[in-house]
C-alpha cells in the first residue's frame, strides 16, 4: 500500500498563521493523526502533498520517513494526487487521505483496503441528512457506482442523492497515473477533480467498491475553529470511553482532556476538568481531584491528587497525598506516603517515605529523608543568582515554620530547626538549632500617639 495525504489547502477559514494541518487535536497536529492512521496499515510509503507555506509543515512534522510533494499552484484534488505520483510504484495500490480529516480510523481503512484488493477502486462513502457541498455518488439501476458529481456541478435531481464522497479512496497506482493524465478541468470550479477518475474506471470496466466508515465522525473535515473544537470533543469522548471500558471512573466524560498517552491501573478515579499531557501512568486506586494538570508523570498506587494541583515530570511512590493547590515541577521524586499540601512547590528534589510538607513551602534542589516534617513557610534558598546548590535534610528532621535553608546546607538526622531559623551552616543531628533574636518584653513601654497639630 502507498499512502497519499492531501494537505495543500490553505485553510483560510481558520484565520490563523498556523497552517491548517498543524492545528492540534489532543495537542498533536491534525496531520500527525492522519499519518498515524496511515501507518497502522504498514504502507511502503506515505507521501504528503503540501502547498504554499508548507515548508513550515515539513519542519514541524520533522518525520524522516515521510515523502513530500509540493503542489503549487493548487489546481484541484486530481492535480494534488498527481504531484505525489513520482514517489509511487506501479503494481501497488494507493490510498488517498486528507490532512484535515484527522479522526479517520485504521479499522475503517483496513476494510477499504480489503474492498479494493489489487485491482479495484474503493471509495469511502457516507449517507448524510444534509449532503450540501459534497460530491454525490451516482449509481445505475443495478446499484453500481457510475461516477461522482461535485455539488457545484450537480443537477437538482443529483443533489437529492444523500450518499456522498468522503474523498478517501484506494486505487491501483498504474491506473491512477493513466486516469489522472486524462482528466480535464472543464467544470464549475475550473479544477482537476480526483473524483473524475471514477467515470474513467467504470468506462474501462474496473470495479468500483464502496465502504462505509465505522463511524461518520471519522470522515469529518476541519475548515474552521468551531469544527476543530467539535472534533477535539469527539476525540476526547472516545478516549474517555476507552478509559471507562478499562475500568476508570470518569466523573464526566465530556470534561476530560488527554493530550498524550494515559495508562491506568485498576479503580482509578478522575474528577472533572483534568488535563493529562505526555506520558502519564496512574497506578491502582489513584484518585485525581477536579481541575488537575498532570504532565509526564507516574503516580504510585493509592496516590491522591487533590483539586487544582499541577504535576509535571514527577514520580511518586504509593499512597502520596498532593494538593489541593500543590505544584510539583520537573525532577520531583516522592517516596511512599509523602504529603504535599496547599501552596507547596517542589522542584528537582527527592522526598523519601512518610515525609510531609503540608502548607506553603518551596523545596527545590533538595534531598529529603524519611519521616521529615517541613513546617509552613519553609523555603530552600537554592539559588544565589548565579548558581544552584542542594539542601540535604536527613531522616526524622523537624523543620520549624518559616525557616530558610540557605544551600548548600545539611540538616542532620533527627535535628530540629526552631521556627524562623535562617540556616546558613549545617545543623547537627539530634540537636535543636535556632537562629533568631531572643524575645524581650519591655515593661512600661508606651505606644506612640499622634501629635495634634
Ligand atoms: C472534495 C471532493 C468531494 C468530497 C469532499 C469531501 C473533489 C473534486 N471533491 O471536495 O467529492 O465530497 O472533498 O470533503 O475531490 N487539496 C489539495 N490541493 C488542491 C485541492 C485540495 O491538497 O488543489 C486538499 C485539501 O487541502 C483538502 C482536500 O484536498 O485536504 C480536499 O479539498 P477540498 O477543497 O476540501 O475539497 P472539496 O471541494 O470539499
Ligand atoms: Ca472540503
Amino acid at each position: 500500500m502507498e499512502v497519499i495525504i492531501l494537505a495543500a489547502g490553505q485553510g483560510k477559514r481558520m484565520r490563523s498563521a498556523l497552517p491548517k494541518v498543524l492545528q492540534p487535536i489532543a495537542g498533536r497536529p491534525m496531520l500527525q493523526h492522519v499519518v498515524a492512521a496511515a501507518r497502522a496499515l504498514s504502507p511502503r510509503i506515505v507521501c504528503v502533498v503540501y502547498g504554499h507555506g508548507g515548508e513550515v509543515v515539513r519542519e514541524r512534522i520533522a518525520d524522516p520517513e515521510l515523502a513530500w510533494a509540493k503542489q503549487e499552484p493548487q489546481l484541484g484534488t486530481g492535480h494534488a494526487v498527481q504531484q505525489a505520483l513520482p514517489h509511487l510504484v506501479d503494481g501497488d495500490s494507493a490510498l488517498v487521505l486528507y490532512g484535515d480529516v484527522p479522526l479517520i480510523g485504521a479499522a475503517t481503512l483496513r476494510r477499504l483496503q480489503t474492498a479494493a484488493g489489487a485491482d479495484r477502486l474503493a471509495l469511502l462513502t457516507v449517507e448524510l441528512d444534509d449532503p450540501t457541498g459534497y460530491g454525490r455518488i451516482l449509481r445505475d439501476e443495478a446499484g453500481r457506482v457510475v461516477r461522482i458529481v461535485e455539488h457545484k456541478d450537480a443537477t437538482e435531481d443529483e443533489r437529492r442523492v444523500r450518499e456522498v464522497n468522503t474523498g478517501i479512496l484506494v486505487a491501483p497506482v498504474a491506473r491512477l497515473r493513466d486516469w489522472l493524465g486524462r482528466i480535464g478541468n472543464d467544470n464549475a470550479q475550473g479544477e482537476y477533480y480526483l473524483t473524475d477518475i471514477i467515470a474513467l474506471a467504470v468506462a474501462e470496466g474496473v470495479e468500483v467498491a464502496t465502504v462505509q466508515p465505522d463511524a461518520v465522525w471519522e470522515t469529518l473535515g476541519v475548515n474552521s475553529k468551531p469544527q476543530l473544537a467539535e472534533l477535539e470533543r469527539i476525540h476526547q469522548r472516545n478516549i474517555a470511553q476507552r478509559l471507562m471500558e478499562e475500568g476508570v471512573t470518569v466523573l464526566d466524560p465530556s470534561r476530560i482532556d488527554v493530550r498524550g498517552e494515559l495508562t491506568v491501573g485498576r479503580d482509578v478515579e478522575i474528577d472533572v476538568g483534568c488535563v493529562f499531557e505526555g506520558q502519564v501512568e496512574l497506578g491502582d486506586d489513584v484518585r485525581i481531584g477536579a481541575h488537575c494538570v498532570v504532565k509526564n508523570a507516574r503516580l504510585g498506587a493509592g496516590t491522591r491528587l487533590a483539586p487544582f494541583s499541577h504535576v509535571e515530570d514527577t514520580a511518586t511512590g504509593r499512597a502520596c497525598v498532593i494538593g489541593p493547590y500543590a505544584r510539583t515541577r520537573p525532577g520531583t521524586v516522592l517516596g511512599d506516603d509523602v504529603h504535599l499540601g496547599n501552596f507547596v512547590e517542589v522542584k528537582n528534589s527527592a522526598i523519601a517515605d512518610h515525609s510531609k510538607a503540608n502548607h506553603l513551602a518551596y523545596v527545590g534542589d533538595a534531598d529529603v529523608g524519611e519521616r521529615v516534617n517541613i513546617g509552613a513557610g519553609t523555603i530552600t534558598c537554592n539559588y544565589d543568582g548565579a548558581n544552584k546548590y542542594r539542601t540535604v535534610i536527613e531522616d526524622d528532621a523537624f523543620i520549624g515554620s518559616d525557616t530558610q535553608l540557605v544551600a548548600p546546607v545539611r540538616v542532620g538526622r533527627g535535628a530540629t530547626l526552631g521556627a524562623g531559623t535562617t540556616l546558613t551552616k549545617d545543623a547537627p543531628a539530634g540537636q535543636l538549632t535556632v537562629s533568631r533574636a531572643r524575645q524581650v518584653s519591655l515593661a512600661g513601654w508606651q505606644r506612640p500617639v499622634k501629635t495634634k497639630k
